[in-house]
């Protein structure tokens, strides 16, 4: 094993600094593995590279990506800017011969997806997406509780995913109103239940859907409205693995949801419910309890569900976002190290994507579309 791995980053908003914080604490949290040292910072301009260089301990800034993707020192790239950068930058580094960890959505087209997957299949280097929920210790223990049979055959599963920073009809209009991030909701946000989907049951077969747009204009920061191109609500049904017939829900201009995904699972023998917005409790229902004492019941995280033992020893203290980006960090090395990994790769991300662009496709028609 290499006793250090250099890194890359590129964007520092959102989604950047989670990384960042995610290289700092993976070895403090976990331990093993080789030691993150941060190398190359890449932003929009020197000035803002070299800023958040200095903040996040990265030795070198950039305001041109292209910089980090040729320095050796990088081995491995972070990429955390819009969705419409994606392929570009994951393709370069991929060819550099460097890993990838890069964010979800994979890219707005279909083609660039798959050109990705071809690319990391290629370069025979690690390539993994920021499906940050997957990652949380009690979606594990879902799916142990769905393998042990607990609620019986599943039938049928329940998603629904809300936020609500685009719910004012007066925020400004910004990239993710630009028909070059993609569908909207359903691409930019849905991606992540259909991850959830993806690890407990494998690939959504057949969809059909209807998008809609809560407001048709926002204003810009120069003044005039802009029309929106995206759509802020999707509607979905679904099929899921061996007949399990499924509903999503998502909606990004959800006044008072603030990072809502819930997921319902019904079975024969009892349900299951998870609520991201209580990412530390799962709520379980077995049809064998005795009648007079049937019920949810709270199963709190804690040490047992592995791995919240290395973060704290205490339970009901709970995980939080950047602690599951920390897991999904922990897992990219993993893989890098070759050794078995819990991540969506560029080909298991190909299979979401098709999912996606199959529910557009059936926005687009009207009626049920095969996926893949
Ligand atoms: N995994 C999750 O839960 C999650 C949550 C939010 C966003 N995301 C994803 O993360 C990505 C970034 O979203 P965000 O919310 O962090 O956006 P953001 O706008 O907060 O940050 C994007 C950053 O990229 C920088 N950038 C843009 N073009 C660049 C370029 N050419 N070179 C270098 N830097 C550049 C911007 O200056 C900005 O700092 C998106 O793909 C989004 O879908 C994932």
């Amino acid at each position: 094993m290499q006793s250090a791995i250099g890194v890359g980053l590129i964007g520092t908003g959102y989604m950047g600094k989670c990384h960042a914080l995610a290289w700092n604490g993976v070895k403090a949290v976990f331990g093993d593995g080789p030691r993150p040292v941060l190398v190359h910072l890449a932003e929009v301009n020197e000035e803002l590279a070299r800023q958040k260089a200095d903040e996040f301990g990265f030795a070198k800034a950039t305001g041109d990506w292209r910089d980090l993707i040729a320095d050796p020192d990088v081995d491995v790239v972070s990429v955390t800017t819009p969705n419409a950068f994606h392929a570009e930058m994951a393709i370069a580094a991929l060819e550099a011969g460097k890993h990838v960890w890069c964010e979800k959505p994979m890219a707005v087209a279909l083609a660039d997806a798959e050109r990705m997957a071809a690319a990391a299949q290629a370069s025979g280097k690690v390539a993994v997406l920021g499906y940050n929920y997957i990652q949380n210790p009690l979606i594990r223990q879902l799916g142990t509780i769905l393998a042990d049979g607990t609620i019986g055959t599943v039938n049928h599963v329940r998603l629904e995913m809300d936020e609500d920073f685009m719910a004012d009809p007066e925020a400004l209009f910004y990239w993710k109103s630009e028909a070059s991030s993609g569908y909207g909701a359903l691409d930019d946000f849905g991606v992540h239940p259909l991850s959830l989907l993806q690890v407990l049951f494998g690939p959504v077969t057949r969809v059909f859907a209807h998008l809609s747009k809560p407001y048709a204009d926002r204003p810009t920061r120069e003044g005039p409205r802009r029309a929106v191109e995206t759509f802020d609500t999707a509607s979905v049904l679904f099929e899921v693995g061996s007949d399990i017939s499924g509903v999503m829900a998502l909606n990004r201009s959800a006044w008072g949801r603030k990072g809502r995904i819930v997921l319902q699972i019904f079975g024969s023998k009892g349900s299951i419910v998870y609520d991201q917005e209580r990412m530390n409790e799962l709520q379980l229902y077995t049809a064998s309890d005795r009648s007079t004492e049937q019920g949810f019941r709270t199963i709190l995280a804690g040490p047992q569900h592995r791995p919240y033992d290395r973060f704290i020893p205490a339970p009901g203290h709970g995980l939080g976002f950047n602690d599951l980006k920390i897991i999904e960090c922990h897992e990219l090395l993993n893989a890098i190290s070759g050794a078995s990994a819990r991540v969506i790769d560029f080909s298991t991300g190909l299979i979401i994507e098709q999912a996606v662009h199959a529910m557009f496709e059936s926005h687009r028609r009207g009626g049920w579309v095969i996926c893949g």
